[in-house]
């Protein structure tokens, strides 16, 4: 059966370059899994954008002595060539600044609003004494009430996670020029987040399957809910839709209010692009639809509980009740899957202290693949984990080169020269069967792991078929059997045949490399599809005229069972899968990213 799945991913912020630490939080992981569900027949609507809202802007724009509109124009081009460059196969990769996302947020907010979940307060906001203006909340730092650490932010904490304002902190300092802002009193929109304590709990009691450390953290913040504002003093953002709010230069919702909202947004749009604007409620309204969150850790409080309390608001399902908004029932997600972080040298990427790795230009130098495996087999999924070159090289040579590269390389190369086709076999030996056998069966362990988001687990089993195959043909010998060209033809076949089906199970991992090598053992069209740029300017209701990424994937051919090779099928002589690194690099790192040394 057929089952819709929303693959919903983080929405990376249009203020600079993406580095590897952010794709190894919401990319790579999203894609796997986004193009496994495919393979196995789901009808997945894999949905993201620039996040070009809010302070994060703002302040980069300030830096770059240049406006908010030319800044986020300017580096969501820049994303979403990195994201094409990885072949992340989003359905659709828009933008935040859209018409479409500022209505649909306007809609969302008026049902919350309908049913009294939000309401308005004088609250106390930051002002720069020097200037007078407004001082967003992430130009404010201080010690966290919380936790005690010493530099938090004024929107969140990043020790212990939590979410805060300004006006919380203890000894508050401006980040721009070490004053002590000043508070002075302004309205704002608040979001009655402890009218969800309960609706809350009750819906993260069934969410029993998320990893244990989303999962708890989740049930931490939401014993603890406290009112939030969720309008800024700002001038870049949707706007308010409200009498006497509507039309004030400096109120916007606050950036993740909006942000949030964008999964439902985008899939309106992408239904509106379709020409069914109704088709985004096969993965929003229908009951048996799932929904895949996926992000770095800092996000997991906004999807485990700020968005599915404006969900449950929505659907008039907050613990007072209400009346379903505009949408109709909305889903709230099947599960949060949440990375750790990819650190450098022990500390989290930053762009400020210069441990930094952009995907562009990582890209550039070794390819998309090196990386998704990378991240798949040795990245974050469970724990902060350190990206270190050497490890980079190792990964690369010993086992995408070595194992799979070489499989690949020798099997093909040996039937192409002897036989110049896929041979056929006679009578199979047991060592035939047995290999032939595991790899039928990683199917199903394979698959277990990746529906479950356990991607190390997924590869690693894909990896072991490799192996095993390698194993097998330095026993079986196929270039010692000249004197018995049937049994050769047998055993080549079996490697062969194992080749394809390894090269399934590494698909949803390695589609470029997949599509390399169906096309190495004969096979023609597309194997695994690429994401592209549309840069159409389809103008008019939806406001379309700007340009996202989107892909065909429905005449993928890969589909995930094993599919026996076809006997006879012409081979030629493959080019080598992966190069390899020079084991140098290990030490030094990159020119674009030297090592740092001591001293
Ligand atoms: N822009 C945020 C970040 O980079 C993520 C937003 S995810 C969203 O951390 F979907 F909620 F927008
Ligand atoms: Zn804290």
């Amino acid at each position: 059966m057929s089952i819709p799945v929303l693959t919903a991913v983080a929405w990376p912020y249009a203020n600079g370059p993406r580095h590897i630490g952010h794709v190894s939080g919401f990319g790579v992981p999203s894609d796997v899994f986004s193009r496994y569900q495919r393979m196995v027949g789901n009808r997945v609507l894999m949905v993201s954008g620039t996040d070009e809202h809010g302070t994060p802007i703002q302040v980069q724009a300030d830096a770059e002595g240049t406006t908010p509109r030319e800044l986020v124009d300017r580096y969501s081009r820049v994303i979403q060539d990195d994201l094409v460059g990885l072949g992340l196969s989003y359905d659709l990769f828009t933008r935040t600044s859209t018409d479409n996302h500022h209505r649909v947020t306007q809609d969302l907010f008026r049902a919350l609003w309908a049913n009294g979940y939000v309401r308005t307060e004088k609250t106390l906001g930051a002002i720069s004494p020097s200037t007078g203006r407004t001082l967003p909340d992430r130009y404010i730092e201080g010690t966290c009430p919380i936790c005690g650490y010493p530099s938090a932010r004024g929107d969140q904490c990043d020790n212990c996670g939590n979410q805060l304002d300004p006006a919380d902190l203890i000894n508050p300092r401006s980040r721009i020029n070490g004053e002590i802002p000043q508070f002075v009193e302004t309205e704002h929109l608040v979001f009655d987040l402890p009218a969800f304590s309960k609706s809350l709990a009750s819906w993260l009691d069934t969410r029993t399957h998320w990893r244990p450390n989303v999962l708890n953290f989740s049930r931490r913040l939401a014993d603890d809910l406290k009112p939030r504002a969720i309008s800024r003093d700002l001038d870049w953002g949707v706007r308010i839709p409200l009498d006497g709010w509507q039309d004030q230069p400096m109120k916007r919702f606050y950036v993740w209010f909006d942000a949030v909202i964008g999964y439902l947004s985008a899939s309106v749009e992408w239904a509106g692009r379709t020409g069914d604007p109704d088709a985004w409620k096969q993965w929003w309204c229908d009951p048996e639809a799932l929904s895949y969150y996926f992000m770095g850790k800092d996000n997991i409080t906004f999807h485990s509980v700020m968005w599915p309390a404006f969900l449950l608001g929505h659907n008039g399902e907050g613990d007072r009740g209400g009346e379903v908004g505009a949408f109709g029932h909305l889903n709230l997600p099947t599960e949060v899957v949440s990375s750790e972080f990819l650190t450098m040298s022990g500390s989290k990427f930053s762009t400020s202290r210069g441990t930094v790795i952009y995907v562009g230009d990582f890209l550039r130098e070794f390819g998309p693949d090196a990386l998704r495996y990378f991240i798949s087999v040795a990245g974050p999924e469970n724990q902060d984990t350190d990206f270190t070159w050497d490890e980079f090289v190792r990964r690369t040579n010993f086992e995408l080169a070595n194992e799979w590269g070489n499989l690949v390389n020798r099997s093909v190369s040996m039937a192409a020269k002897n036989v110049g086709a896929v041979p056929e076999p006679t009578v199979p030996d047991p060592a035939d069967e047995a290999l032939l056998a595991q790899s039928r069966a990683a199917f199903d362990t394979v698959g277990g792991h990746l529906a479950r988001s356990r991607f190390k687990q997924a590869i690693s089993e894909a990896m072991r078929v490799v192996g095993e195959a390698n194993a097998y043909l330095s026993q079986q010998e196929p270039w010692k059997r000249k004197d018995d060209p049937a049994r050769r033809d047998t055993i080549l076949h079996t490697a062969l045949q194992v080749v394809q089906d390894a090269n399934t199970l590494l698909t949803p991992f390695l589609p470029h490399a997949a599509q390399k090598v169906h096309e190495a053992l004969g096979g023609t069209g597309v194997w695994a599809e690429q994401p592209h740029r549309e840069d159409a300017g389809v103008s008019g209701e939806l406001g379309t005229s700007h340009s996202v990424l989107t892909g065909d994937y429905a005449h993928e051919q890969a589909r995930w069972t094993s599919t026996p090779i076809p006997v006879g099928r012409p081979l030629s002589r493959p080019t080598p899968l992966f190069a390899k690194l020079d084991p140098s690099l290990g030490e030094t790192g990159p020119s674009w990213a030297p090592i740092a040394t001591d001293g």
